[in-house]
């Protein structure tokens, strides 16, 4: 039988990347150990997604393995060696601000931990497909430089200048700027995935993502913004904003229309390919943009504060030009609007803070 492995697979992408392959035919192994529940408390635990797809997805095999233990990494490849054909590899510590509070674990979990992956698909499944998600933040802080202006309710880059019609492209540079640790660590395992492209011949891919959403996101104050902004929305909870006046724009894409990408790529592989991937100028919003539509989906007005210091080396503006991707898979094409995917995070997180409390741990 044909399989997918998926790291991170309790997580947004992981998930989702779980049950389009098991539709699709596959066997799905997922490998998930709960860290975002060690990054940003029990709350941003993916324990509940782990369960349904246990429950939902026949034959999904779960292993509760951490992708920097080496030798349960090996072991696992060595079980099912070359029926592996494609790794789905989302495991991360995937917060900007998180990765200073511990340099190592970031560092460890997110290169380290790469390169465990990359290097028993080499030895065990070498003609197997490898898809990384990347992020944005490998460009580090550079989008903050583009001719920007301002607007009544978002930053653009100015008309007629590169990258505004279409967004962000592949050529931006990644070096000499502020990436934050996690950008670091990103662009560690991004130089990887694709040098096991380049140097052994491997079938690997670079999402490099702009702002990943759906209603499968375990939001928390430190990752996964519209889903914790709806969050906010709905509890009252005060959501905190900084900087940029409120107007920084992220392009949004919903983790079905990003898993499709991979889907496609998977059926026609290319080698050491790096794509930018998000909403693009299909999906995007600011910060006020996206409070609005949250009060505008929950009828109650957000209670939000507001710190004029900005994140260290946050984006201003970003949004992905998607146009390589779409020229290389022709066939793809988004399936969720920012409206429809704040509508089912909305229905999501009235079902979830409905179902019944279950004891910790069980
Ligand atoms: N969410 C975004 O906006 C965004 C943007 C750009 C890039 N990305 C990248 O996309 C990927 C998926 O993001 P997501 O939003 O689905 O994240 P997520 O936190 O929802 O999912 C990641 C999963 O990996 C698991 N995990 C973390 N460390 C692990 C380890 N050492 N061993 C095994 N499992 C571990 C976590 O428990 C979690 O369930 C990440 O690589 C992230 O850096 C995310």
């Amino acid at each position: 039988m044909n399989i997918a492995l998926v790291t991170g697979s309790a997580g947004l992408i992981g998930a989702a990347a779980v049950r389009l392959f098991a539709e699709k035919g596959y066997r799905v192994v997922g490998v998930d150990n709960d860290m975002r529940a060690y990054f940003f408390g029990a709350e941003a635990s993916t324990d509940w997604a782990r369960e349904k797809l246990e429950q939902e997805i026949p034959n999904y095999i779960h292993r509760k393995i951490d992708i920097r233990d080496q030798l349960a990494v090996e072991k696992l490849f060595k079980e099912f060696s070359s029926d592996i054909k494609v790794i789905i590899h989302t495991a991360a510590q995937p917060s900007h601000d998180w990765a200073a509070k511990e340099p190592f674990t970031d560092f460890t979990v997110n290169a380290n931990g790469t390169l465990n992956l990359l290097e028993m698909t080499r030895l065990h499944c070498p003609a197997a497909t490898f898809i990384f998600t990347s992020t944005n933040k490998v460009y580090g802080d550079t989008p903050n430089y583009l001719p920007l202006v301002e607007l009544e309710t978002r930053w653009e880059v100015k008309p007629g200048e590169r990258y505004a019609e279409h967004g962000i492209d592949e050529t931006m540079s990644i070096d000499q700027c502020k990436h934050s640790l996690f950008g670091a660590s990103k662009v560690a395992a991004d130089i990887l995935v694709q040098e096991y492209g380049r140097y052994f011949e491997m079938k690997t891919a670079i999402f490099r993502c702009g702002c990943l959403t759906g209603p499968g996101h375990s939001g928390a104050m430190l990752h996964g913004f519209l889903a914790y902004l709806m969050k906010c929305a709905i509890t009252g909870d005060q959501y905190n904003v900084f900087g940029y006046k409120a107007k920084q724009v992220r392009d949004n894409i919903h983790s079905y229309d990003l898993v499709n990408c991979f889907y496609h790529f998977c059926q026609a592989p290319r080698i050491a390919e790096v794509y930018n991937m998000g909403g693009s100028r299909s999906s995007n919003c600011s910060m006020l943009e996206a409070i609005a539509l949250c009060e505008k989906i929950t009828g109650k007005k957000m209670n939000y504060s507001y710190a004029d210091s900005n994140r260290s080396g946050d984006h201003i503006w970003w949004i992905s030009d998607v146009r390589k991707f779409r020229s290389h898979y022709p066939d793809w094409e988004y399936q969720y609007s920012l409206t429809d995917t704040l509508n089912q995070i909305h229905d999501e997180l009235c079902e979830r803070s409905r179902a019944p409390k279950k004891v910790a741990n069980q």
